[in-house]
């Protein structure tokens, strides 16, 4: 079994190095297109093998899709990240380019690959993605539930003073400021958050959630990598491992939801074939409408890339 990552920047190493310690492979490639920057991270993080007690190897080259050939898995990480000021969607025009491209790289070498987008904005890249690619829906997916929900559940966490272990929750819709956190979806350890949260306090945890990618851009000047790299090395480890997981995964819906032909946060079972099944919750009024609201969001980025004629 084989992981490929592409881009060895922030979140592509960061991500390298928590598959290689979660040691589930024998050998995980990371690619940059900079020179030399794939091999110094891939071998400064082998060095931390000894240390870290794992046994994957990491393979780090410049632009060499043949080391990548025959993944189970590539990850996307290729692409420029927000400074301040800018929202997912600024990134569009350069991100495009650069997935299409490697992308291309990628199908080229493991024809058989399932490929997990993690460039911004998400959910228009991973379209992007699916559109070049020109493989099975369930095989093209997009990393940024695992993390939105994250972070709404370690907010909860600190809220309630409970581990974040016991926090499960449920997020829907696009990687953006109208993602649709799910209170009637979230329990703590089986008990419904809203007995453990007055509403107030849920409520103003479910907007800083939304912001919450800002809000390390703020502090950072660029965005975040830890939790990002973590989210995307936990959805090669679901289906390496054929996990049937559950996860908030951006997918494209068929007819799921009442929409068509959109990439969208929803919840998937993850395994060995990539998507296994898109979950269908039985959404309220108003939880429909806010999702429908968020794919209007999406839909519009998408007009953007098909304004540009970057794939057809
Ligand atoms: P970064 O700038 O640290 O790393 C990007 C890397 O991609 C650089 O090393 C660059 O040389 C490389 N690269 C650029 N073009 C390439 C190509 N054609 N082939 C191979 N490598 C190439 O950026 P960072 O922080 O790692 O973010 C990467 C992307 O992930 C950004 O688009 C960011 O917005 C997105 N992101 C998405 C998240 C999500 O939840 N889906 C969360 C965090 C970041
Ligand atoms: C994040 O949510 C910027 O998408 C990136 O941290």
């Amino acid at each position: 079994m084989k992981v490929s990552v592409i881009g060895a920047g922030n979140v592509g190493a960061t991500c390298t190095n928590v598959v290689a310690q979660k040691d589930f492979l024998k050998e995980v490639v990371l690619v940059d297109i900079k020179e030399g920057i794939a091999e110094g991270k891939g071998l400064d993080m082998w060095e931390t093998a000894p240390i870290n007690q794992f046994g994957t190897k990491i393979k780090g080259v410049t632009n060499d899709y043949e080391a990548t050939a025959n993944s189970d898995v590539v990850i996307i990480t290729s692409g420029i990240p927000r400074k301040p000021g800018m929202s997912r969607d600024d990134l569009i025009s350069t991100n495009a380019g650069i997935v299409k491209d490697v992308t291309e790289k990628v199908m080229k070498h493991s024809p058989n690959t399932i490929i997990v987008v993690v460039a911004n904005p998400l959910d228009v890249m991973t379209y992007c993605s699916y559109l070049t690619a020109k493989i099975d829906s369930s095989r093209v997916f997009g990393m940024a539930g695992i993390l939105d929900t994250a972070r709404y559940r370690a907010f909860l966490a600190e809220e309630i003073n409970v581990s974040p272990k016991d926090i499960q929750a449920v997020l829907m819709g696009g990687h953006g400021d109208t993602m649709v956190p799910l209170p009637r979806y979230t329990t703590v350890s089986g008990i419904p958050v809203r007995e453990l949260v007055p509403e107030d306090r849920l409520q103003s945890i479910i907007e800083r959630t939304k912001k919450g990618g800002g809000e390390i851009v703020n502090f950072m000047g660029t965005s975040a990598w830890y939790a990002p790299g973590a989210a995307a090395a936990q959805m090669a480890e679901a289906i390496i491992k054929d996990e049937q997981r559950i996860f908030p995964c951006c997918a494209l819906l068929n007819g799921e939801y009442g929409m068509n032909n959109i990439y969208l946060g929803v919840p998937v079972k993850l395994g060995r074939n990539g998507i296994e099944k898109i979950i269908e919750l039985d959404l309220n009024e108003e939880e429909q409408n806010r999702l429908n609201e968020s794919a209007e969001s999406v839909r519009e980025v998408m007009g953007v890339l098909d304004n540009m004629e970057v794939v057809s």
